[in-house]
């Protein structure tokens, strides 16, 4: 059996939807994004959502936005993909990484308290696998230091924490709608905030940094007719990935349960090993479960990961390496990190690896990678 790491969930509502734009006259930004901006701050319980190109360009955009002196520290985890620590640096701004809680190798906020510093300015906290950070906690940080809080909500749609939605606990929070998230809109990705001047600075700096949409100019006496007020970016979203997104927010709520069904299969058939473990949420923190992220217990193992992962490849069960951590990587050692800076995410590391998790893996797919695993753990246990 082959069981792909991901498959995204689309049927004939989203080949109508994109069809039916395609003939609509309208592709660029316009009644399409504006319905799915409010349809997903509506999802959320926010006041509002800005649709972007990408989640990358929202955690950029909250940052630039904020009008930060160039010096400016911006502390993030190492335990992440490349874009949460890219943004600092595309803004002109200096990453500084916190190392992460043990647990759920989400930022550490008593780490975050040690590395900040006179020049820090910023915290870029980011729900890994989807299960939220100690938000209480980093918040508590913000207002005591005057820092400004945005959320990496990448693989964190449907997440809350204290029954708030992750990505209203600060500035704002960016989620991603590349094809293997949650919901997908091809590429794409949306802010979500309760506050009406980062919605009013973001709509300016995602369109060229013009005071009026071309949406708006179309629909007014006086096409055409627009301010530069900052030199903005070009990253918005089109009506095509906005049509998909609509669609894909009416089934949420299925794709969810989805989700959540697989991840009790996991840890009904995964309980009990003594070579793994998993990555799990807060238990005040309700997680949008993006990722099921095994973690090798290495010291009962008498291989590592790569011959692990080798015999679940070999068995046609594809995985993902998830995540070495940033400042390992040539351009931020390149900017003064080394090894052995952040030791619990750098030993965590080499024993995770993502399982395959979507609405769409069939039973017996996931049936399948839950035997082969147990196997391969067991074959190799001390
Ligand atoms: C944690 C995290 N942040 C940001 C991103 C960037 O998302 P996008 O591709 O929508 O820019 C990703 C992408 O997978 C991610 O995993």
């Amino acid at each position: 059996m082959q069981v792909p790491y991901h498959r995204y969930s689309f049927d004939e509502a989203e080949e109508q939807a994109v069809l039916a734009t395609m003939r609509s006259g309208w592709l660029t930004s316009g009644a399409r994004v504006a319905e799915f901006e409010t349809k997903l701050a509506q999802a959320r319980q926010a006041q509002e959502a800005v649709a972007l190109s990408s989640c990358t360009a929202g955690l950029f955009l909250l940052l630039k936005s904020a009008n930060l002196p160039a010096d400016s520290e911006v502390i993030t985890s190492p335990m992440t993909f490349a874009a949460s620590a890219n943004v600092i640096v595309q803004a002109g701004l200096k990453p500084i990484f916190a190392d992460v809680d043990p647990i759920t190798l989400n930022i550490d906020p008593t780490e975050v308290e040690k590395a900040i510093t006179p020049r820090t300015k910023a915290i870029i906290a980011v729900h890994l696998a989807g299960h939220p950070c100690a938000l209480d906690k980093l918040k508590a940080l913000c207002e005591a230091h005057q820092l400004i809080l945005i959320e990496d909500c990448a693989h964190a749609l449907e997440a809350s924490y204290l029954g708030k939605s992750v990505g209203l606990w600060g500035r704002g929070g960016s989620f991603s709608f590349y094809p293997n998230k949650n919901i997908t809109t091809g590429e794409g990705g949306a802010v979500i905030t309760n506050d009406t001047e980062v919605v009013k600075a973001l709509r300016i700096w995602r369109n060229h940094g013009l005071d009026r949409d071309s949406f708006s100019r179309e629909n007014t006496n006086l096409p055409g007719q627009y301010d530069i007020v900052v030199p903005g970016y070009k990253l918005g979203m089109n009506e095509m990935q906005a049509a998909l997104g609509i669609c894909q927010l009416d089934k949420l709520a299925s794709f969810t349960e989805a989700r959540l069904n697989r991840v009790a299969a996991y840890e009904a058939g995964l309980a009990d090993l003594e070579g793994l473990d998993w990555l799990k949420p807060l238990p005040e923190a309700q997680s949008a479960w993006h990722l099921f992220i095994v973690r090798l217990r290495l010291d009962a193992l008498r291989v590592g990961r790569e011959q692990i992962v080798q015999e679940l490849l070999a068995a046609g069960i594809q995985v993902s390496l998830t995540y070495k951590p940033v400042h390992l990587f040539s351009f931020y050692r390149q900017l003064g990190f080394t090894q052995g800076q952040f030791s619990v995410a750098e030993s965590a590391s080499p024993a995770l690896f993502s399982l395959p998790l979507y609405p769409s893996l069939a039973p017996e797919a996931q049936a399948y990678v839950i035997d082969i695993l147990k196997k391969v753990i067991l074959s190799h246990q001390r």
